[in-house]
């Protein structure tokens, strides 16, 4: 059977019934209920810091420590949920991280001291690890290979979402003076959502071949792509009985350690281009730039949220047409060409330098939105063999959330001992980095099947 750039499927299926996408359309919406609480969970903090600040009478280290907590569980969660999703099944971890979602965030929302709300906060940042890459694996391993980029993004899709809603919110609540506990207490919702959500739906047909469970497998398969069931039984079956067991050691064979290499390198450069710097201080970014007033910064960092879902939507009507790469590279551009005017903004320093850095402001991150922000997370469930896929995705979301914490915890401190342009022209110079990592290094995935991917790896860089 020949392979075509656009996939095994086209052969097997031309007239593209493969699967059904309704219902494949309904599981990935359930499963990116985890990514709208990793959107809204890490966006909240940034309306809620104000009053934070007042009731636990924080100091620059102690405010510090109550925003880069939920990273330092996150990091914890992305460590562990590799072996726990492998462990228990995919959908089981969904369940187990909808619990601690709905509890954690109640709990939230009634701690009484800093102490107790930082360790919630690590206790949620946990889910959201582990929730940042089960949920694209999830999808991943249910959707059909026509349709996965797409649905796979539907995850970030959600995460922006979760970070528009969340600025609403907060700015909502901030106006009706409810301070800040009903701020976290919302993500309770999502949270019982996801969870009753996940109960409804089986376990994925890769996890269950890996468990030796043809039947239930095959039976899924059924249900999710029934015109394409031989032949991704066939596949999977190579994938999962080939070969030595699931080892670390296994990615230092040839191939394979580029693709931890490639995974681990997006990872680090998606965080790298200085996307949280915006995510979690536009409004004191746009306070630098002359914004007068909070809610007139706040509500420009609400645009910029829209933005952000905007160009992810663009990103998913274009992913399976267009391919990966084009969206990667245009989007390096875009940040690049942004971070290096905003930074000559700060640095000349014009009367209506507020209007300059929101425009550079909303071209950055449409530019994040279509490449780097989706790809990314798509990439990261794609790039690697089924046997270690859990390892892999879990290696690259522990990168994803150490460099999220190392440039969060460093930028203002950056702008005080380089200053703003500078500040500014290293992120674009990151942004260049990452525009050569990925023309080097970052294979085209459009359209191919899992296990196909894992061949170009294991052929020495070479599709079959
Ligand atoms: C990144 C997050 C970021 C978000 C913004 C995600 O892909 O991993 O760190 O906050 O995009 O949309």
């Amino acid at each position: 059977m020949a392979t075509t750039q656009r996939g095994i499927h086209d052969d097997v299926n031309p007239q593209g019934k493969a699967s059904r996408p309704l219902a494949v359309y309904g599981i990935a919406a359930v499963a990116a209920l985890g990514g709208l609480l990793f959107g809204y969970d890490t966006g909240v903090i940034s309306g809620a810091e104000l009053f934070l600040q007042k009731d636990f009478a924080l100091n620059s280290f102690t405010e510090e420590l109550a925003v880069s907590s939920l990273l330092i569980g996150a990091i914890i969660g992305a460590l562990a949920g590799g072996k726990l999703s492998d462990a228990i099944g995919r959908k089981k971890t969904l369940i187990v991280m909808a619990i601690i979602f709905a509890v954690g965030a109640i709990l939230t929302s009634l701690m009484p001291n800093l102490i107790l709300f930082i360790a919630c906060r690590i206790l949620v940042g946990f889910a959201i690890g582990v929730a940042s890459f089960v949920s694209p694996m999830y999808i991943a391993e249910m959707a059909p290979p026509k349709l996965r980029g797409g649905l796979v993004t539907f995850n970030q899709l959600a995460v922006t979402i979760g970070i528009a809603i969340s600025y609403w919110i907060d700015l909502a609540i901030a106006n009706a003076n409810l301070g800040w506990r009903p701020m976290f207490a919302v993500a309770a919702i999502p949270g019982v959502a996801l969870l009753i959500g996940m109960l409804f739906l089986s376990e994925t047909p890769r996890w269950l071949a890996g468990r030796d469970r043809w039947d239930e497998a095959d039976k899924a398969l059924n249900y999710l792509s029934p015109a394409d069931k031989e032949v991704e039984l066939k596949s999977i079956h190579e994938a999962v009985t080939g070969g030595s067991p699931p080892s670390i050691r296994t990615f230092f064979r040839t191939g394979l350690s580029l693709a931890l290499v490639v995974g681990v390198g997006l990872a680090l450069l998606q965080q790298f281009v200085g996307i949280n710097t915006v995510i979690y201080y536009a409004p004191t970014i746009f306070g630098y730039a002359g914004f007068k007033s909070a809610s007139g910064a706040i509500l420009a960092t609400s645009v910029v949220g829209v933005v952000n879902v905007i160009g992810t939507v663009i990103a998913i009507l274009l992913l399976d047409r267009v391919g990966r790469r084009p969206l990667l590279l245009v989007g390096c551009v875009g940040m690049a060409i942004a971070l290096a005017a905003m930074g000559i903004v700060f640095q000349i320093g014009p009367n209506n330098a507020g209007v300059l850095i929101l425009i550079g402001l909303l071209v950055y991150i449409i530019a994040f939105a279509i490449g780097m922000g989706p790809v990314f997370w798509l990439l990261s469930s794609e790039l690697f063999p089924t046997r270690l896929r859990g390892t892999g995705g879990s290696i690259s979301t522990v990168a994803n959330w150490g460099g999220n914490l190392l440039i969060s915890i460093t930028f203002l401190s950056l702008i005080d001992v380089i200053g703003k342009p500078f500040t500014f022209w290293l992120y674009a110079l990151l942004a260049v980095i990452a525009f050569f990592f990925c023309w080097f290094l970052v294979p085209e995935t459009n359209g191919r099947n899992l296990e196909n991917i894992e061949g170009y790896w294991k052929n020495g860089r070479k599709w079959q």
